[in-house]
């Protein structure tokens, strides 16, 4: 697999007309369609006898709606694709070339490339946050093993482990989103333009822009909207929003490649617990197994005699531990899961029809084939298994495949008759599905949690991803950004980087800004290999207290962060957000060193080295200052910090952020008392709904959930709520509201002042309780 080299449409036939539902390409017709799905959600397919059916496992689900979409989609005589927005002007038009053309079993879609587009998207990638110039490849990867060092340190690594073929692409007249529905390895230009050196002087192509697939039954999703916020929506709706994670997974994670016994464990979680930092997840990486035998525990030298009684008394107040799984199953007679897996015949095969063999830290090991039902029941049951000890979370690694230093082509799927190029992107998706399955089954009322480094496009059904192996360095941290917010645009919100960088080491000054950038990442876990120990409480004091306090913060907010969740789950809302998602102004279209948690907090951490300095944008609109106290218009603002501990964080106004009463010093929250904090300026008005659960069940499926909902304005210096409505349906909630910016009194009545640091200087609040 050449990762450098995409498909170039001067190899491809295009379409030159278009009659009776068949494109003409000259050698041979083939049928084509484009079906409206309504809510601007088109599907553009081809079918013809050199492919098969779909071959995606993947389950999208496009609106049902009767209603027309506002902007159209057509193919029209000449074979060319016309996307028109509701005005009737042209969204993208068709390529020099034509707008549909195939290669053999290859196909791709080209539209005309304009200087004035802007692009996002791509699932997972390094580099900046928007796209133009970008030629890539859909191809998971194992990054450390597929690429060289120097490459892997300066983030030059493309493609990685999670292959989502979408494009999202800004043009003159509204946005428009591109799905390519083929597991196969893919690719897209993104106003790429490829060069050669000729007489000492580089020759540049045009620059184009295609999307398209070297296999598999071509099937295109065009989405349309005005705005990205209302495009992510959409496009979250046909992929499959996140399920609803337990709350635990949305606080601290710690975790280290080291990390063995249960006294490694009882280690970390004392060190949290001497220092009053929260930690929900304390995880197990490769060393807890017996020789890196899946399912199996150390007890011989690393101690875990009765499982279930040492992960009990690990996780008897709430917190949990969650070990890591690897697909490589060792290939040891003897052993009764692959003795089990034999019999079971579940294994990936070459195209002979006898187990494919790699060569992963337990040496020779065998692969499930998780594309296969019957696999996947077989791996859920042995997760089940080992889940009914005690376990609630999994770390799905490796599932790229990694198969160590043999090659992949060999790898089939099912009983070795479906190429390895079908099954390959859809390895880590599958895993994870089967792995959230056997959690599911093990713990039938409770919500799983799998965290995966592998994945698809829809991958987000089964599970979190981590944005895999980084470095404890400058450029990573800066990369952070944008790479998780592409990820998440491309539907997978709930992801993260290891903070503060997993090679290398992370001295005190870089580990602040790590936690700095990282701290309302949906997904936040400390990890690092085997380096030096970068837990919070291993830091000076100084950085150890900064630390802390950002932990304290995210825990303090995660009653704001879980109505995010919920949004998320309920209506496909996005929660880590650039901020062109919010606020559709050229200013913002190349921002990727802030970013939204949610409509309501705007973060600007410091990225660069040794800096305290740094120029903010603030979207139109006001935004109150969390680190000075002070409200600010939109503009652009030079900021020197003063502190290291200080990093800039905004409230925008009109909001009511939900937040723990106290400073949380450990995992532990409570739903059901909550502060909202009123971020309102005088004459704005809001609806305000809270809504809380046990945070840890599907009962609030069944309508065990509390909602408390008040009508609230700002006015004379004060805040009016009114028309309060609570729904106790699972607990009555205690609601207490605190307010800002010297306001000072709610519904006339006098509030108690208190202060509250959030990330600069002591603010001065107000707060009164309310039920
Ligand atoms: C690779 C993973 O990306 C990393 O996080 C883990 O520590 C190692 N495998 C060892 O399991």
């Amino acid at each position: 697999m050449y990762f450098y080299k995409i498909q170039h449409p001067n190899n491809f036939t295009f379409a030159k007309s278009y009659v009776n539902g068949n494109l003409s390409f000259g050698f041979t017709d083939l049928a084509a369609a484009v079906t409206d799905h309504g809510e601007d959600c088109f599907h553009l397919q081809l079918s013809g006898d050199r492919w098969s059916e779909r071959e995606g496992l993947n389950v999208l689900t496009p609106p049902q709606h009767a209603d027309a979409s506002v902007s159209s989609v057509q193919i029209d005589e000449a074979g060319s694709l016309q996307l028109l927005n509701k005005e009737g002007a042209t969204l993208l038009e068709s390529g020099p070339m034509g707008s549909i053309g195939i290669a053999g079993s290859r196909w791709l879609v080209e539209f005309a490339y304009d200087e004035s587009y802007c692009f996002y998207g791509m699932g997972e990638k390094t580099g900046p946050l928007e796209k133009t110039g970008k030629g890539t490849k859909f191809w998971n990867t194992d990054v450390f093993a597929d690429f060289t060092w120097d490459q892997c340190e300066t983030a030059q690594t493309d493609p990685m482990y999670v292959s989502i073929p979408y494009l999202i692409i800004r043009t003159g007249h509204g946005w428009v989103g591109v799905l390519v529905d083929s597991p196969y390895p893919s690719f897209c230009s993104a106003g790429g333009e490829i060069g050669s050196i000729a007489n000492q002087q580089s020759v540049h192509s045009n620059k184009r822009l295609y999307l398209g697939a070297e296999g598999g039954l071509p099937s295109l999703w065009i989405i349309t909207a005005e705005n990205l916020s209302c495009l992510t929506q959409r496009f979250q709706r046909l992929v499959g929003p996140s399920p609803m994670p337990p709350l635990w997974a949305l606080g601290h994670h710690q975790c280290r490649w080291g990390y063995s016994s249960a006294d490694d464990l009882r280690w970390v979680k004392k060190g949290l617990a001497d220092e009053g930092i929260p930690n929900s997840g304390l995880w197990l990486d490769i060393e807890y197994m017996v020789d890196y035998r899946v399912f199996s525990w150390n007890s011989d030298t690393e101690g875990w005699g009765d499982v279930s009684a040492v992960l009990d008394e690990l996780q008897q107040d709430g917190q949990r531990v969650v070990p890591i799984l690897d697909p490589g199953v060792k290939k040891d007679p003897g052993y009764e899961v692959y003795e089990h897996g034999n019999e079971r015949d579940v294994w990936c095969k070459t195209e002979d029809g006898v187990p494919y063999v790699g060569y992963v830290w337990p040496g020779e090991t065998l692969f499930p084939d998780y594309l296969r039902n019957d696999a996947r029941a077989w791996w859920a049951s042995w997760t089940q298994r080992f889940a009914e000890d005690g376990i609630h979370g999994v770390w799905c690694d490796m599932n790229d495949p990694s198969v160590g230093p043999v090659e992949l082509s060999p790898m089939c799927f099912n009983h070795g008759q479906q190429s390895h190029e079908v099954g390959h992107n859809q390895y880590g998706s599958q895993m994870a599905r089967a792995t959230r399955a056997g959690l599911q089954a093990a713990n039938p009322d409770e919500r799983p949690f799998v965290l995966s480094r592998s994945g698809y496009t829809g991958c987000q059904q089964h599970t979190a991803l981590w944005t895999g192996d980084n470095f404890s360095n400058w450029t990573y941290l800066k990369g952070a950004i944008p790479c998780s917010l592409n990820l998440a645009l491309s539907g997978v919100p709930l992801n993260g980087p290891d903070v503060p960088g997993f090679a290398n080491d992370a001295d005190e000054g870089l580990a602040l800004r790590w936690y700095q950038a990282g701290f309302l990442f949906p997904f936040l876990r400390n990890h690092a290999m085997k380096s030096r120990g970068q837990e919070p409480f291993t830091y000076a004091r100084p950085t150890r207290e900064a630390i802390r306090h950002l932990i304290r913060l995210r825990y303090r907010l995660l009653p704001y962060l879980y109505q995010l969740w919920i949004a998320q789950a309920e209506q496909a809302e996005a929660v880590m957000r650039p901020l062109i998602h919010d606020f559709d102004d050229d200013r913002l279209t190349h921002i990727d060193d802030q970013f939204l948690i949610g409509p309501a907090l705007l973060q600007a951490p410091l990225v660069e080295p040794g800096s305290s300095k740094r120029s903010v944008i603030l979207p139109d609109g006001w935004w109150f200052d969390l680190r000075t106290g002070e409200w600010m218009s939109g503009g652009r603002y030079d900021l020197k910090l003063e502190t290291l501990a200080e990093t800039p964080l905004y409230a925008r106004s009109g909001a009511v952020i939900p937040m723990q009463p106290n400073e949380p010093t450990d995992h532990h929250v409570d739903l059901a008392r909550v502060d909202l904090h009123c971020f309102l300026r005088d004459g704005e008005s809001t609806t305000v709904v809270y809504y809380a659960d046990d945070g840890a069940s599907w009962d609030y499926q069944q309508g065990k959930r509390s909602t408390w909902r008040a009508h609230i304005s700002a006015q004379h210096g004060g805040i009016i709520i009114r028309d309060i409505e609570c729904d106790n349906s699972w607990r009555a909630l205690e609601v207490r509201v605190v307010i800002y910016g010297g306001q000072q009194h709610v519904n006339e009545q006098p509030v108690e002042s208190f202060t509250w640091r959030a990330t600069g200087r002591d603010l001065t609040l107000g707060l009164i309780g309310l039920v």
